[in-house]
């Protein structure tokens, strides 16, 4: 029997739709659509166009983008007669020009702050009102440059520390804890239809998560808008204790504030060791900072990939009170733990290789997302 070219074609024609329509997501952000947002972190090489590799996979894999620095206050205001807005700028336009949402960080920080922020030139500190002005023109200045364009702002970073105290930053010191209220508030006046986030790192620890807690709190209270907190999500290998990070989760969706995890990355790196080692004396301090410079041993990226997960499903878990995900950067090459706690080290914090290739957890991490 002669079954004509024609059949066949329309055959593999119909078998090619079937296939990609019930094809899953093969992004993040595809896999992800419905659930949260997906995003990452940009450094000045993929803002200004250089890191071409890296622009490739932002643009593949993420639907929301932060400026890893250039927003900071240091960068965008070295001078108080003086701002540089230039990167900024671009990091809103490639946004823009992408369709990608994007986030504002930070206005409110104790660290790449100018020292005129907070004080005078002989070294004191400002005067409250003085710090009032100066916070208050920043702000609208800032925001106000992207009013309508950037869906929201960590108005206030890393105010409280693990005890639940308030960090004695020079902010404190001058304003005591009304330097908070005051920034949710100059925030929303600069643009009222920015989402406003509070966000800080080890949000697991109790005291802090039962401060953040009463901060929003006190924010509703005042009639001030606070749509989110930022749990920033620097994980290491074995710490923080994963059921602690999730009671975090549940006590912030209680206080009636969406989560999103803002900065979110993995060292491979055991800090166990790094100590152990040290304190052996006999271990070489130099290779027990540096363990991994020729390469991840497949069982360290097995533990990687494995606690990555474990994260990933209490994620999925709160799905509906997670907002947003971003990774604090795109590939290992970028990570800031490469510098941190030990300068010019060499970690594997994140789901793309220093060759730009998606890890195994990438495959994975969709296929989690597909499965909900
Ligand atoms: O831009 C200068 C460059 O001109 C100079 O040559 C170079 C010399 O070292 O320094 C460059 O500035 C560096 C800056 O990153 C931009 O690359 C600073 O030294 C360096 O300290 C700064 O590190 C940033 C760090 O914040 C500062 O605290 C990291 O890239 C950035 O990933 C990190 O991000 C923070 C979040 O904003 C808040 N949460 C914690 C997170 C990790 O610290």
């Amino acid at each position: 029997m002669k079954i004509s070219i024609h059949i066949i074609s329309a055959l593999i024609a119909c078998m090619t739709f079937l296939s990609g329509y019930a094809q899953s997501p093969s992004s993040l952000k595809d896999a992800a659509k419905g659930k949260f947002l997906i995003g990452t972190a940009l450094n000045h090489n993929q803002i200004l166009g250089h890191d071409t590799a890296g622009i490739k996979i932002i643009k593949e894999h993420f639907n929301a983008i932060v400026a890893e620095n250039c927003m900071k206050s240091q960068p965008i205001h070295p001078q108080r007669d003086r701002y540089s807005f230039s990167l900024a700028d671009k990091l809103v336009e490639f946004g823009e020009q992408n369709d990608i949402v994007i986030t504002g960080h930070t206005l409110i920080w104790h660290s790449q702050l100018p020292r005129w922020f907070c004080h005078n030139e002989d070294g004191s500190l400002r005067s409250a009102e003085e710090l009032k002005a100066i916070m208050k023109e920043h702000i609208s200045t800032v925001v106000g440059r992207y009013k309508g364009r950037i869906k929201g702002w960590d108005v206030v970073n890393e105010a409280i520390m693990e005890d639940g105290s308030y960090r004695k930053s020079p902010f404190y010191q001058i304003l005591g804890e009304e330097f908070i209220p005051l920034a949710f508030q100059y925030t929303h006046e600069a643009d009222p239809e920015a989402e406003l986030y509070y966000n800080d790192y080890n949000m697991w620890a109790e005291g802090k998560r039962n401060t953040v807690v009463k901060l929003i709190g006190e924010l509703r209270k005042r009639g001030l808008r606070i749509d989110a907190v930022g749990m920033q999500s620097h994980m290491g290998i074995s710490k923080p204790n994963l059921t602690e990070y999730e009671k975090s989760i549940e006590a912030f969706a209680a206080a009636g504030v969406k989560i999103m995890m803002t900065e979110f990355d993995m060292s491979a790196i055991p800090t166990e060791r790094l100590t152990a080692d040290l304190a052996e004396g006999g271990a070489d301090p130099a290779k027990a900072r540096n363990p991994y410079v020729d390469g991840l041993p497949d069982e360290a990226y097995q533990r990687w990939h494995s606690r990555m997960e474990k994260v990933w499903e209490i994620i999925m878990r709160h799905s509906d009170d997670i907002t947003r995900v971003t990774f604090w950067g795109v590939c290992d090459g970028d990570s800031w733990l490469n510098n941190f706690p030990v300068r010019g080290r060499t970690d594997y914090a994140l789901p793309f290789d220093r060759q730009h290739n998606a890890k195994p957890i990438v495959g994975r991490l969709i296929e989690m997302l597909n499965s909900k």
